[in-house]
Order: C-alpha cells, then structure tokens, then sequence
C-alpha cells in the first residue's frame, strides 16, 4: 500500500530523473537519486534546485518548502543505495538492453518487498518485468515532460503485475498531485503512440522539402494551435529519444506507418541529440535558438 511508500529510489539523473526526485521530495518523500555519472548528479541537484527556486519566484511553493524538498534528496553512484527504498523508479536511457541490466542488479540488493517501476515511453513493461524477480511488483509508471508542469502520469500493468502494486501506484501518484491515464501495455502506450508518429511525420515534411523548420513548427504552433512545434518538441524530448520510441513503434506493431525518418536516424548518428548536447533541429549554443534546416 502507498502509505508504506517513504523513500523513493530514482534511477537515471537526466532530465526525467531530476523532473521525478523534484516532484517526488517536494510531495514529502525521501528522495535517493542514482546516476552512472557524478557530473549528471550534480547537474540534476543543481537544475532541481533552479526549478524550485523558479516556483518559488511564481509563489507556488515557499522558500522553506524549497529547502525541505531539497534536503530530502540524496545521491548515490551505486545501486546498493538504493536497496532500503519502498519504490524504485527507473527513468535511465530509452535502451531496453540498459533497462534489463539495470533491472537485474537493482533486484540482487532491493528488499524483497519493494516496488519496481519503470518510467519508459515505449518499452514493454511485461519484457521488463521478466527480467526482475518480482514481475507482481513491477509497474509502468510514464512521467511527462516537463515533470514538475505536467499534470499527466501514465500507468501501465504489465501482464503479471500484482492488484497491491497497481493500488501503491496510483496513490503514490495521487499524492504528487498528478492525474492518471490508465494504458493497456501496448508499444509506446498512449500519448507517445499518438504523439511520436505526429513527430516523425514533420522530420519527413522537413526530409522531403515540403517546408523548413522554421514553417512546418510555425504551421503547427500557429495553425493548429499546438503550444511548441514538433521539431521544438523533438528536440525538448530528446533525438535518441525520440528514436528510439519510433523503433519500438515499428518492430512492435510491425506497420511501416511507423519507420523512423531517415533524417531523425541521421541526426542520432551525429549525435545531435536536440536541447542536451545543444543541437537538434534547432542550434542552441547562441542567445536564441536558430533553426539549423
Ligand atoms: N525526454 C522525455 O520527454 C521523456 C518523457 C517521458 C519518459 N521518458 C523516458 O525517461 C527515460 C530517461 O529519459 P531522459 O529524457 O531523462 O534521458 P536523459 O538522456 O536526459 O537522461 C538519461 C540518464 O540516464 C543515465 N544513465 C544511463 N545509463 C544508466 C545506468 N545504467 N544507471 C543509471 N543511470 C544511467 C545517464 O547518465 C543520464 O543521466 C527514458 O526511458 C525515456 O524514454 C522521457
């Protein structure tokens, strides 16, 4: 039951990471957050520490919340330190190989009793579970982004998980304050079914000509009134990212509907990742995003 949730475990430091512990220890939670990279810890407690300053400016929390929040989180290099923690959440790379591995040592030193969630756009929460030694205890729990704006969270049963743990997670959400969309575990669940094919279907209106940057997101913020533009939204998720879920898409549901753009693959090999290494779609390193096509 949520009421034995205390200590939450977070598993990946990067954007989603820092989102979830932010969200999670201003809500009244111990916060244990791991990363593989000291400089992504740091990073994360220094970009949480910005964001709730921000919502503090905005008096949505006080100055005194800030701090309390902020003393909550801790930070460990190993998964040993996570093995007191009621709930994990995993929130590492979009990699299913990285996932399992992850999954595996996670269980070798977490108590028995513990719950293990995974925070994956696309991935099988059933493969993933299987890869633990306790798929009853194993749940999809799908965090927007940005986390502390986004009022959505997703949860998602894989085939084995337990009544007990979907009940824990969906209290467990509650009290962040966030509203649930249940989904059956299907590839890419339901936003980012919906959503990631809108994304890759601009990368081949840019790929094929039909527009540049700056028009295909004008169009959409403008004319259907989307609040960013998908190119924007591509790189604010992440080009790896967003690749990855469009390779779960296809091999999973097996339709060429769904094959990645050439041009998004391109990109990824480049390593133009969008906003985190400062190039995507649009150029970061200036004063002002410029657009690169
Ligand atoms: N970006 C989005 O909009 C978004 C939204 C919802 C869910 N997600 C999902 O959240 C997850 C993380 O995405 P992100 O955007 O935060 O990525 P990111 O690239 O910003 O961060 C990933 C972090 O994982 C760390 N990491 C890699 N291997 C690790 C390991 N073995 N152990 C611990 N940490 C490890 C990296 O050092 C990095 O800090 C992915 O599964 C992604 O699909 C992303």
């Amino acid at each position: 039951m949520a009421a034995m949730i205390r200590k939450v475990g977070v598993i990946g430091s990067g954007q989603m990471g820092n989102g979830i512990a932010h969200v999670t220890a201003l809500a009244g939670f111990d916060v244990v957050l791991n990363d593989v990279s000291a400089d992504q810890l740091n990073a994360a407690i220094a970009t949480i520490n910005a964001n709730l300053s921000r919502q503090v400016a905005k008096k949505i929390i006080t100055d005194g919340d800030r701090e309390k929040a902020l003393t909550r989180i801790s930070q460990t290099e190993t998964l040993d330190g996570l093995a007191d923690c009621d709930l994990v959440i995993e929130t590492a790379v979009e990699k299913e190989d990285v996932k399992r591995k992850i999954f595996h040592d996670l269980c070798a030193v977490l108590k028995p009793e513990a719950i293990v969630a995974s925070n994956t756009s696309s991935i099988s929460i059933t493969r993933l579970a299987a890869s633990t030694d306790r798929p009853e205890k194993f749940i999809g729990i799908h965090f927007m982004n940005p986390v502390p704006l986004m009022e959505l969270v997703e949860l998602i049963r894989g085939i084995a998980t337990g009544d007990a743990t979907f009940d824990a997670a969906k209290e467990f959400v509650a009290k962040l304050g966030k509203q649930i969309a249940v989904s059956e575990d299907f590839p890419a669940f339901i936003v980012n079914r919906i959503l990631l094919p809108m994304i890759n279907e601009a990368i081949y209106t840019l790929y094929e000509g039909v527009g540049n940057v700056e028009a295909i997101d004008a169009a959409m913020r403008l004319g259907a009134h989307h609040p960013m533009g998908p190119l924007e939204l591509a790189d604010f998720i992440g080009l790896d990212t967003c690749l990855s879920i469009m390779q779960v898409l296809h091999e999973g549901l097996a339709d060429s509907k769904y094959r990645p753009c050439p041009l998004l693959v391109k990109y990824v090999e480049a390593g133009w990742l969008g906003r985190k290494s400062q190039r995507g779609f649009y150029d970061y390193r200036g004063e002002k995003p410029v657009p690169t096509r």
